[in-house]
């Protein structure tokens, strides 16, 4: 790996202490850093270097997913760290860090290879790479590249406004937009262990009756009002983490495809999805709120109750959406989306469920979290069991490597200059596209809110929404305490690993 400098806006913030800083760290321990490495963290607080370094050892010993108790690890991974002041509006900040970066290039005897991680508030982003580029920092010999977060644009135009801001200081090659589902281990192998576990001549005789893919989270809004009322469920969740993980879903299905081929057969998908419009969106999507109830912990308020909400908020906490695919294999399979807060269960995960008479289905179960693993539950009599019939559900497929982090891919992949579990701008511009009906919906109220307690499975009109084609979400165990829900304990089939 080639020696660089890791120059990271936002130094001081929440995600560079909780998932920044433990991934570098992990990344060092398993001797996947580059051996010469620097990092420049910057934010507009006075940090002495030490200071910023002691703060970095804390986030090890808050959130690092391997125990911190090697003084001289540490401290020999610390030594890379310095901080300097910057605020992002400042021009001659970025002149001062020029001369930071280039010293430390220079003592390491390195070659310019600068990676600029973002992680502040969008609304910098624009203003940083331009700065980037008209301060000199961008002239470099080596690589540079530019390390986004979540969200890219508020909306189609202003995402069209954004990249077209970036694109002049870095090209299309050189941005690498993080959707931290995309560093997951199993959403990056689903399509292997996938086709591990049943031949594409399975899947097609089998023959597929819909797909769900469900992102269900039990917290609220939590410490991120300010953000979330201006974003909700649709652009927090459903423009960028759900449609890429049906993205990454379906570009594997029927045909295995390799590493270079993600790119063009992800948009492929996603611009065979029919388009809404605006008047038709009630049809197609359900948009929900929290109300106050129960969950694990005890009672709950409702999303208007919530610090920092508007007691008269219209934003949208859930969302379940049915798609519809144009493409030829895909043209007749329903494929629905739900997200939302405040649900009984924290789960993702995606169900295939095939083509059966009766009550009892095939299904295939791909579990992404909280548990890793795909299953297929096939519906077998179970002549021993006095109830008669019950699903069996065997583990046929299970990540093979150990546990990693999606920062920890995600800035190795970086570094490394391997794009292909970054979103490219096509894809987010597609997303938008496909999203802006529902959004202009929103607006103009097209749409009703509808309130759900929280600790339910969200508003009874995304049940109806399946209902009307015959189906229902699959796992919702309406009935199960909240305890067995969150546990994810389904009392109604039998694991057989
Ligand atoms: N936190 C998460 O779990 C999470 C998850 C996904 C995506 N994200 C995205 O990641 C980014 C960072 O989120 P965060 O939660 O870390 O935010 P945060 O805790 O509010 O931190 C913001 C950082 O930006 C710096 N900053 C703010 N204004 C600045 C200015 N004018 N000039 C220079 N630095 C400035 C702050 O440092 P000073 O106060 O010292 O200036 C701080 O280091 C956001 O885009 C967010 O949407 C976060």
């Amino acid at each position: 790996m080639k020696p660089a400098t890791f120059v990271l806006f936002g130094a001081t913030g929440d995600l560079a202490k909780r998932k920044i800083y433990p991934a570098l760290y992990q990344l060092f321990v398993d001797q996947k850093l580059p051996s010469s490495f620097s990092l420049i963290g910057l934010g507009r607080r006075e940090l002495s270097h030490e200071t910023f370094q002691s703060n970095v050892e804390q986030s090890l010993l808050n959130f690092s997913r391997s125990e911190v108790k090697d003084a001289a690890v540490i401290k020999k991974f610390l030594r890379a760290f310095r901080y300097q002041v910057l605020d992002v509006e400042r021009k001659e900040d970025y002149t001062k860090l020029l001369r930071v970066v280039e010293e430390r290039e220079e003592e390491l005897n390195i070659t310019p290879n600068r990676m600029f991680y973002l992680s502040v508030g969008p609304e910098f982003f624009e203003t940083i790479a331009t700065n980037i580029h008209e301060s000199g920092l961008g002239s470099v010999d080596g690589w540079k590249r530019l390390v986004i977060e979540k969200p890219f644009g508020h909306d189609l135009e202003s995402a069209r406004h954004l990249n077209q801001k970036l694109n002049q200081a870095f090209d299309e090659t050189e941005i690498y937009r993080i959707d931290h589902y995309l560093g997951k281990p199993m959403v990056q192998q689903m399509g292997q262990l996938l086709h591990s576990a049943l031949s594409e001549q399975e899947l097609r005789s089998r023959s597929m009756a819909s797909i769900q893919i469900s992102a269900n989270e039990t917290l609220g809004v939590e410490e991120r009002a300010g953000y979330y009322d201006h974003a909700g469920a649709i652009r927090d969740m459903f423009q960028n983490h759900m449609l890429q993980l049906l993205m990454m879903l379906t570009i594997e299905l029927p045909n295995r495809s390799s590493v270079e081929e993600v790119g063009p057969l992800k948009r492929k998908i996603i611009k065979s999805l029919q388009p809404l419009h605006k008047m038709d969106v009630k049809h197609h999507i359900v948009r929900g709120q929290y109300g106050a109830g129960e969950i694990k912990e005890g009672q709950v308020v409702g999303y208007t109750n919530e610090p920092g909400i508007a007691s008269d908020s219209q934003n949208d906490t859930f969302i379940a959406a049915r798609l519809q695919s144009n493409d030829p294999f895909w043209k007749d399979i329903p494929l629905y989306i739900r997200t939302g807060k405040r649900l009984k269960e924290k789960v993702t995960r995606i169900v295939i469920e095939f083509k059966l008479e009766g009550p009892l289905k095939d299904l295939l179960i791909i579990e992404i979290g909280p548990n890793e693993g795909i299953f297929f539950q096939k519906s077998q009599s179970v002549q021993e069991h006095s109830e008669g019939e019950l699903p069996i559900r065997n583990q046929v497929s299970f990540l093979k490597e150990g546990v990693t982090d999606a920062y920890e891919s995600l800035i190795y992949d970086a570094l490394m200059g391997d794009k292909t579990y970054f979103a490219h701008w096509d894809e987010v511009e597609l997303s938008w596209e496909w999203v802006q009906p529902i959004l202009e919906a929103y607006q103009e109220n097209l749409l009703p809110l509808h309130i759900y307690p929280a600790g339910s499975f969200g508003p009874l009109e995304a049940d109806e929404l399946l209902a009307r084609d015959g189906f229902h979400w699959w796992f919702d165990n309406k009935n199960a305490s909240n305890d067995e829900a969150t546990q994810g304990n389904v009392p109604t089939y039998h694991y057989n690993t």
